[in-house]
């Protein structure tokens, strides 16, 4: 994402409030800029109280931090085997591999697009038959749409495994009331530019353990030990938040609502408009599931027609984007095992994401649906 052009529609680009300038401008004024000051404290208390449920928070450089942190505390080290979801951004599986431990792949279900219960649990039996019983889980909500959290839940605890919940794209999004982030044993963020909220560049480790927190923060600031010299004992990681950033999060906190708003209006929308078209289908919400929407994606009937549409609002300046690549089909990730039945394969081929920013007019989102429904008729 580079300058913006008149015209241009982006799949999701940065929506600023009001405030985050002037709490931005607070950090200059005071001189706080640098990874610790009143804006880092003030956003991650307001992360708490907007998730709520207990959780504590540590506002981190980029959610791929946050990742890395979370399965550092739970112990993942060299050797290690972590499931993990494998329809999803590769930095949900990165931080595995930097740690020296080996990705083991899981498909997805049809209802949520993510982890599937039944294939996770396979898989956990199946290594603890080779002796390998996994060390964690990275479960996902992709899109914005929960994981299905009972169930993860009940695997989890049935085999004592815990779970790195990655709500990168999730932020908003919640199951019977209860916001994502505060179901793994861990969970993260990401205020990455493209998100529903974004500090630019940013993330967080969220837990309802608050020593999980301190180790995260002394992690995060390069592992000093408690001397009056630089004393360390642990590898540590430069990974805190910068109090300017922390600014711009802060005034975006004030806004998230209005966004969830926005992005589930963008959804209506495309739906509203492209029902009429029996060959797209929508995925919808599971009883008691509430997504911020964050991407609003389609599945078209095939490949090619998937294609078409991608590159027909391409060549009118209409960012769209395939769904995301199945992990184990990737080619950093193709060796390590996998407990797949071609369901994110399938989603892959035939899914494109819409434009989706909240920042949308009712113009854009007729200009893109006009587009689409204009394929279809020709
Ligand atoms: C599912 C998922 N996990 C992890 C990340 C990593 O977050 P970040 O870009 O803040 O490092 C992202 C987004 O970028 C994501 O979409």
């Amino acid at each position: 994402m580079s300058v913006v052009t008149a015209g241009k529609i982006w799949l999701s680009s940065p929506h600023m409030g009001e405030n985050e300038q002037v709490y931005v401008k607070e950090a200059f004024d005071t001189n706080w800029v640098a990874p610790l000051g009143p804006n880092v404290n003030l956003f991650e208390k307001s992360i708490e109280y907007y998730i709520g449920n207990g959780v504590n928070v540590a506002a981190l450089s980029a959610g791929t931090a946050a990742i890395h942190l979370a399965l550092k505390l739970l112990g993942v080290t060299n050797g290690d085997e972590v499931i993990c979801q494998s329809f999803t951004f590769s930095a949900s599986a990165n931080p595995i591999l930097y740690l020296g431990a080996s990705p083991v792949f899981v498909d997805s279900e049809k209802d949520t697009w993510n982890i599937s219960p039944y294939l996770l649990e396979k898989a956990i039996l199946d290594r603890i038959s080779k002796g390998k019983k996994p060390k964690a889980i990275v479960a996902v909500h992709l899109y914005g749409m929960p994981y299905n959290v009972s169930e993860l839940k009940r695997i989890s605890e049935t085999y004592k495994i815990p779970v790195v919940e990655d709500s990168a794209e999730a932020l908003g999004s919640s199951v019977n009331g209860v916001k994502c982030g505060s179901f793994g044993d861990i969970g993260i963020l990401s205020f990455n530019g493209n998100k529903i909220i974004t500090t630019s560049g940013g993330g967080a480790l969220v837990t309802k353990n608050y020593e999980y927190k301190e180790k995260a923060i002394f992690l995060a600031t390069q592992a000093r030990d408690d001397a009056p010299h630089y004393q360390h004992s642990h590898v540590g990681h430069n990974y805190r938040m910068s109090n300017v950033l922390a600014g711009i999060g802060r005034g975006q906190m004030e806004v998230l609502d209005d966004r969830v708003a926005a992005r589930r209006n963008n959804f209506d929308f495309y739906k509203l408009k492209l029902e009429q078209l029996e060959q797209i289908e929508f995925l919808e919400e599971p009883d008691g599931y509430f997504s911020n929407r964050w991407l609003t994606c389609i599945l078209t009937p095939s490949f090619e027609i998937r294609e078409n549409i991608r590159v027909a609002l391409l060549n009118e300046d209409i960012e769209s984007r395939p769904l995301w690549k199945p992990m184990h089909l990737q080619p950093i990730f193709e060796k390590y095992t996998n407990y797949a039945d071609g369901t994110s394969f399938d989603l892959f081929n035939r899914g494109l994401c819409l434009p989706s920013g909240s920042n949308l007019t009712t113009n854009d989102l007729e200009r893109i649906t006009d587009l689409i429904l204009k394929i279809f008729k020709s």
